[in-house]
């Protein structure tokens, strides 16, 4: 079976610094690279290669149109459904690493990203009509993702939302989502509850199932993860590694849990693998290109004998 990522698809134009300049400073960064990003690309990228055959759709500009294909081809990511857009450019973002901690600064334009239809998700219906899973973000507008998330689940689909970067949902989404994967601050903001330790993740876990996802999925930075529903809630500690690029950690956990889900893991498990993905990518700097192979996923599993997720 395949995966269709319904999303944005950027530039990602970096600057390395030791630490994040303050409002009217101006500081000399550590080095400058040009990566291909967005949040559905990556998540599109991290699926393929991992392992699954993955479509993507969305929107780019002429600009940046021949290097951002080339990309896709590279990494398998099949875009028949892929659309370039005459008038927008393509949706950029600037990325502050300070390489220090591996923490970011992000600022996006998301240009043709925005201007994505419901004709352009009509189109690629063959897609999802050929796929298990489809995983979507919230990086192009709200209203296209509500009407993917209907079509694809009208068709029997399993629809994963990542909810980043965080904004309301409007409370029809959820009746489509079999699994929603915010971070701790996007659980805060969508469930309005102060996340401070895994007691409180869980009551917003417990928040988003009573909205009518199947599985709620909060992930937490260096503290791990933690997946909830109608019957029990799993905490899942972080794997150890050396942090270089925080950057698309969200963006592998995600297709780690689509690649997993799509080959048939149970839900408990597909989480671990989840989160080994984004392990592994936090090791590597840039969004995209630091994404994982299934190789070095089961590697992490395989070598982290003592990994033990727990019942609350
Ligand atoms: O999740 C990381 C991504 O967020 C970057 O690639 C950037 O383009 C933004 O969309």
């Amino acid at each position: 079976m395949c995966i269709t990522v319904i999303g944005s698809i950027h530039v990602d134009f970096y600057i390395k610094v030791d630490r994040f300049p303050v409002i009217g400073e101006t500081l000399f960064g550590k080095g400058f690279q040009i990566f291909p990003g967005g949040k559905g690309a990556n998540q599109a990228v991290g699926c393929s290669k991992l392992g699954e055959k993955t479509y993507i759709v969305g929107r780019i500009g002429k600009d940046f149109s021949e290097y951002l294909l080339n990309n896709f081809r590279n990494s398998n990511v099949d875009t028949k459904y892929l659309k370039i857009d005459d008038e927008h450019n393509t949706g950029v973002a600037f990325i502050i690493l300070n390489v220090n901690t591996g923490e970011n600064m992000i600022l996006i334009d998301p240009g043709a990203d925005y201007w994505i239809t419901e004709n352009d998700v009509n189109d690629a219906l063959n897609a999802i009509i050929d796929s298990k899973i489809i995983l979507l973000q919230l990086e192009i507008p709200i209203e296209i993702n509500i009407y993917a998330s209907m079509l694809a689940a009208s068709k029997g689909k399993k629809v994963i939302l990542n909810p980043a970067p965080v904004s309301t949902l409007p409370k029809e989404i959820f009746k489509y989502i079999e699994v929603i994967t915010p971070n701790r601050v996007e659980a805060s903001q969508l469930t309005g509850v102060d996340i401070t330790d895994i007691p409180t993740a869980v009551k917003a876990g417990k928040k988003l199932v009573e909205e009518g996802v199947k599985y709620a999925i909060i992930t937490l930075g260096s503290s791990g993860s933690l997946m909830v529903s109608l019957e029990k809630a799993i905490y899942y500690p972080p794997f150890k590694v050396n942090v270089a690029d925080t950057t698309g950690a969200g963006d592998a956990f995600n297709a780690g849990l689509a690649v997993a889900l799509s080959r048939g893991y149970p839900i408990e498990e597909a989480v671990i693998w989840a989160n080994a993905s984004a392990a592994v990518k936090i090791t590597k700097i840039g969004a995209q290109t630091g994404l994982p192979s299934r190789y070095e996923v089961e590697g992490l599993i395989r070598r982290s004998a003592d990994y033990q997720p727990k019942i609350i």
